[in-house]
């Protein structure tokens, strides 16, 4: 089973048993204000969540992590790589966190662990992430990790009615080995 460790951290699929502390954290309209999608409202939507994204084989186009805190185990939140392109070496980022560990600066320690492994084992070459542009603390995040705002598209989501933009965040392969990391 894929493991990824970070200084306080561990990253490895979701089980059947984290669909309660899962719905807990993304039935939060806090935190899924700038989703692509509105907030759970049944814990179903949890389990069925976890079951579309255990790992397999016949599906590689997406990895999904828990984030699970050392040393309880506590489920903080889920990262993942989806829309992975094996021919061009490319996927999407994405991320979220329950808001009680919001500016921690879990998703940057977590998302560099996840990053390095899309380079290094999965052999990507290019990252993307696509955000809400008033979506400060992602941009912040992404800025961090060494990602590059590389375009805007207008009116690009409609969810529950209200319209928003999307900014779209890119790293290459070559920016991350470059920067040292
Ligand atoms: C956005 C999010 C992923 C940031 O993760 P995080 O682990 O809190 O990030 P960090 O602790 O590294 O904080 C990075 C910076 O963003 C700020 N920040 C974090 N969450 C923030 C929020 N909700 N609103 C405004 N700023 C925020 C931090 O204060 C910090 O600022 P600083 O660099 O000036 O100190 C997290 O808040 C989250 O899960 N939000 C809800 C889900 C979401 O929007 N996911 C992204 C969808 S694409």
């Amino acid at each position: 089973m894929l493991e990824l460790t970070t200084q306080r951290c561990v990253l490895r699929p979701l089980t059947l048993s984290d669909a309660g502390a899962l719905f807990d954290i993304f039935s939060d309209p806090d935190v899924m204000r700038y989703w692509d999608s509105s907030p759970w409202q049944t814990i179903e939507e949890a389990n069925d969540y976890i079951q579309a994204s255990k790992p397999s084989l016949d599906e590689p186009e997406k990895l999904v992590l828990g984030i699970y805190e050392q040393p309880g185990q506590q489920l903080l939140g889920k990262c993942m790589l989806f829309n992975i392109d094996q021919y061009s070496r490319r996927a999407e980022l994405g991320f979220g966190i329950a808001k009680a560990h919001w500016g921690r600066g879990i998703v940057n320690e977590v998302g560099f662990a996840l990053i390095q492994f899309a380079f290094q084992e999965m052999q990507l070459n290019r990252i993307e992430a696509e955000i809400d542009p008033d979506n400060t603390g992602s941009a912040k995040v992404l800025t961090r990790l060494g990602f590059s705002q590389e375009g805007y598209l207008p009116e690009r989501w409609i969810v529950d009615g209200r319209m928003s933009d999307s900014a779209i965040y890119g790293l290459l392969a070559s920016q991350w080995s470059q920067s040292g990391r």
